[in-house]
Formats: structure tokens, sequence, C-alpha cells
């Protein structure tokens, strides 16, 4: 009978949403007995990652701890998969934006970037999902120090609802190790402007670095622009060792109270004793009269300043449907390798 359970799980890809650093992620539905579909997102691992096994087999560990991390404000994961054609993650779809998207469409099309009362809630959000994963324990209750190492606009979703989630949990630790044996990409680049001078020197890391991570989106929700911004990878690697931080970015009219929450997230000297003095810090902020920014007044926004996410039809026009190069259809009849 468990056998069969098993084997009957099935996955049909229905379009690929984005070519990211480790493959590609598609919109899935997950089929099931008599009609049922459950739509999920599905990453799969390029191939250039497949064949290094020391990649492999820390992307192995770290989703299935990834997949025991449940909280409202992280992506779940349900499966890691394997097929001839490579590995596979299945996770919760998100219908919604990434911030990444959100503050690209903001520069492009609006005059101004996220209110501060957003920027600071959303962060609180992301800060709470953070202190959960930082706070697990594994069964003898030892703390299991979990901790993201790339925190970053491009994984933080914000669903439809305003709800801010945060993706990619434990895969940094994988594709570190990829971006220590290919220093010279454009992946590293892309993640500098979010590192900490620890993380940015390769040394052994602990939470502070998803401060710093949170920090830097913090600083890009306000100002439109990272922490960072120069064209030479070199000048770049320098800054982000000596956690340098071009503070000229950041609008001219912004609360002394917010500058200083952000260099206390960027700072070097691990003001935070722990990211939930952190999160505390941010609902104070934003809560400070009472009452303040919910899931409710980010999606009155989202609906506001980014219609066409929840015009379906307009949605379905402009995102090309394109078809999946590999990997078309993925049977679930290979290993769980998350039961291992
Ligand atoms: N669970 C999901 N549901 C819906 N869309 C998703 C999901 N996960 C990722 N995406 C979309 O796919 C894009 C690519 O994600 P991916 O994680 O592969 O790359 P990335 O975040 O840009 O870079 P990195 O490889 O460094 O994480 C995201 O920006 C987001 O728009
Ligand atoms: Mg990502």
């Amino acid at each position: 009978m468990l056998r069969s359970i098993i084997d009957q799980s099935q996955y049909e890809i229905t379009r690929l949403i984005a070519t990211g650093g480790m493959g590609e992620v598609y919109e899935a539905k997950q089929l099931g007995f008599n009609g049922f579909q459950k739509k999920v997102a599905i990453k799969t691992l390029l191939e250039e990652h497949a064949k290094n096994d020391l990649f492999i087999e820390m992307f192995i560990q770290e989703a299935k701890l990834a997949a025991t991390l449940i909280h409202e404000n992280i992506i779940q994961i349900y499966q890691l998969g394997y097929t001839n054609e490579g590995y596979y993650i299945v996770m919760e779809y998100v219908e919604g934006v990434s911030l990444h998207g959100l503050l690209e469409h903001l520069k492009r099309f609006k005059k101004e970037m996220l209110p501060t009362n957003l920027a600071v809630f959303l962060c609180s959000k992301i800060a709470r999902a953070l202190a959960y994963a930082h706070s697990r324990e594994d069964d003898f209750g030892r703390l299991l120090n979990v901790i993201h190492r790339d925190v970053c606009p491009n994984n933080i979703m914000i669903t439809v609802e305003g709800q801010p989630k945060l993706a990619d949990f434990g895969i940094a630790r994988a594709q570190n190790i990829g971006s220590i044996m290919d220093k010279s990409t454009s992946k590293i680049f892309g993640k500098l402007p979010y590192m900490s001078p620890s993380q940015a020197k390769m040394k052994e890391l602990d939470f502070h670095a998803d401060i710093f991570g949170l920090g830097a989106v913090l600083f890009e929700c306000l100002s439109g622009e990272p922490i960072r911004k120069v064209d030479s990878l070199e000048t770049l690697l320098k800054m982000a060792e000596n956690g340098e931080v071009d503070w000229s970015l950041l609008p001219e009219d912004l609360k002394p109270e917010i500058k200083n929450l952000l260099k206390n997230m960027l700072s070097d000297k691990k003001v935070y004793p722990d990211i939930d003095s952190l999160a505390q810090e941010l609902e104070m902020y934003i809560y400070r009269d009472g009452y303040g920014p919910t899931i409710k007044s980010m999606q009155k926004y989202l609906q506001k300043e980014m219609s066409i996410l929840y015009n379906r039809n307009k949605m379905a026009e402009s995102s090309t449907i394109r078809k999946p190069t590999e990997m078309k259809k993925i049977q679930n009849m290979a290993t769980l390798i998350i039961d291992q």
C-alpha cells in the first residue's frame, strides 16, 4: 500500500517561471487521484552543478534541513527528488512577485520606492522567519545553527495576499561551494552587495550574516539601489570584505531612527544578540502608534502599484509560456531522497 502511494504521485510542468543561479524554476501541477491537482513550483538543478559531488551532497543535506522549516514567512519545501535527468525540489507555489521584481517595477514605472513603513514591515516578517530558523534544534535539543546565507531581494517573494516569504533556505550553502569553486562568475557578483564582511572573506558564519543581508534588503527597499553600486568585481569584493556601504544612496529625508537601524543591521560590530531582538525593534517602529502595517496594507499597496499581479488575463498574456527544455514530465517514481 505505502509503495503504491509513492508511485502514484506525478508532476506535470505547466510553464517555465524563471532561470536562476542553480537551475530553472517551473510552475507545475501535482496530479492525484480522480482529477486532483495542486499547483506547485519545481526547481531543477543545472547540469553543470549536478556533476559536482560535493555540491550535490550539500544540496541534499541542506534540502533535508530546509524541508523541516514550516513557517508562514518561509516558502515550504515539499520534496526533493531525482530522475535520470537530474535533481529537483518541489515547493510551495507562490502567486505573487519577488521583491526584486517589485523594486524593479517601482524604479521603472513609479516615482517612489516602497513606503518606509511597508519596507520595515516586510523586513520584520522576514526577520521573524529567520529567527524561527535560527532557533531550530535537533532531536537532542542542540542548536542546528541554521543560517540562510543568501537573504536578498531575489529570494524574498510577496504573495498576492501581501504575505512576505523567504525562499531558498539552505540552498545558499551549496551555492557558496559553487561560488568558491568559481569566484569569477557573475553569480558571486550579484550576491556581493548582500554579503557581510565575514561571508565575503569566506570565514565561519553565524546568524549575523542574515542580519546583514536583511539590512542590505531594507536599504535597497528604501533607496532603490544596492548598498554598494560599482561595476568592477574586484572593487565590489574589496568593499564587501571591508563592510563598506555607500550611505549617500539613501534618500536625504530618511528618518534618523531608520538610518540608525540600518547602521546597526549593517554594522560588523554584531549589535544584536539575536535576530529576535532585531525583529522586535522593527515591529516597535511600525507599531509605535498602536497600529501599523499588516499583510492587508501590503496587499492594497500591491493592488494599487502593481495591478497586473491581480489581473490573471493580463498576466497570462504578458508571460511567455515556454515549453520546458528538459524534464518535460517529472514522475515521482524515483527516489524520495528526503526520507532517506
Ligand atoms: N516557489 C516559487 N513560486 C513561484 N515563483 C518562484 C518560486 N521560487 C522562485 N520563483 C521565481 O523564480 C525566480 C528564480 O528563482 P531562483 O531561486 O531560481 O533564482 P534567484 O532567486 O533569482 O537566484 P538564486 O539562484 O541565487 O536563488 C524568482 O525570482 C521568482 O520570481
Ligand atoms: Mg532564489
